[in-house]
């Protein structure tokens, strides 16, 4: 295996991966080395380009921290995340659509009771969410647990400003024997991505934006049913046809009503024009998710 040149290298890799053990590891391996090989042919980079790809690589890993991934919105922006999502997210009639996790997401968030104020003495337009968790059949949810975060009045998560010691704008609220939940917020805003690293560069020279339509962010979970994480995008806001991760779907479009001044469906009495969201959430059940996979 000597003298390999532009025409034989790509046999010669995939050959010294032969007695990989794990097929699964070893396919993987075969089409990522093809592909690439694939790419280059295509591109045909100069040497310069091909410095300046393991340079922009190396800044993304070097602009990565505890609480900044910056591969993750790579990912994002190149649209494989959603592509990943769409390949493993082949939902049933009646199962509420995915969508992108994102890096905002915090665990083990403390639990509310249902109907708290989650944006008490935030800035921003009051906002009364309900609705329900149920099955595919329509079967509710009694006790399903939801994960909410949201961005505030200026487009920031609570991660993104250090000055704030707890929780804010995020909760875990736990359905009642009804499958049914109910919550107070603040209506969420479009918000650009972090966009001073080397997505932010990609973004830039490439002439794209790096907003994201404005949502409410939902991580659903049920006994013997697949987590469900979705957003709800607010209808007739700003870059839902350029979403900058590719993330929005039709059935996630929701209109965020204009209420009066008055009573709230929870017997708040509400003084100034406030936002209502009415949501049934679908999610699979795991019986479906095994069958689809044996067939
Ligand atoms: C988000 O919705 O929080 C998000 C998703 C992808 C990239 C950046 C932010
Ligand atoms: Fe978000």
């Amino acid at each position: 295996m000597r003298d390999l040149n532009e025409h034989t290298i790509t046999a010669a890799v995939l050959d010294r991966f032969a007695e990989t053990p794990d097929p699964r590891l070893k396919a993987v391996l075969d089409s990522l080395v093809r592909h690439l090989h694939g790419f280059v042919r295509d591109v045909e980079p100069t040497f310069d380009e091909w410095q300046q790809a393991i340079a922009t690589l190396t800044r993304t890993g070097q602009t990565c921290t505890d609480t900044r991934q910056e591969f993750i919105l790579l990912s994002d922006t190149l649209g494989v995340s959603m592509l990943v999502d769409a390949i493993n997210h082949r939902m049933p009639q009646g199962a509420t659509e995915t969508t992108v996790l994102g890096p905002f997401h915090v665990a083990d968030v403390p639990f509310s009771p249902l109907g708290a104020d989650i944006g008490a003495g935030l800035a921003g337009e009051r906002l009364f969410v309900e609705g329900s968790v149920a099955s595919t059949e329509g079967r509710p949810l009694p006790g399903a647990v939801l994960e909410i975060w949201q961005s505030d009045d200026d487009g920031f998560y609570d991660v993104q400003r250090p000055e704030l010691t707890a929780p804010s704008l995020r909760t875990r609220l736990r359905a009642d024997e009804r499958g049914r939940f109910h919550f107070w917020t603040i209506m969420p805003t479009a918000y650009p991505i972090p966009d001073d690293g080397p997505v932010g560069d990609m973004l830039a020279a490439t002439k794209r934006h790096p907003w994201r339509p404005a949502h409410l962010h939902f991580m659903i979970s049920a006994e013997g049913h697949e987590m469900l994480v979705t957003h709800i995008f607010v209808q007739g806001g700003p870059y839902l046809d350029s979403d900058a991760v590719f993330g929005v779907k039709e059935s996630l479009i929701q209109d965020f009503t204009h209420e009066a001044p008055g009573h709230a469906p929870d017997g708040t009495d509400v003084a100034g024009p406030w936002r209502r969201l009415s949501y049934g959430f679908g999610l699979k059940p795991v019986r479906a998710a095994v069958m689809a996979a044996a067939d």
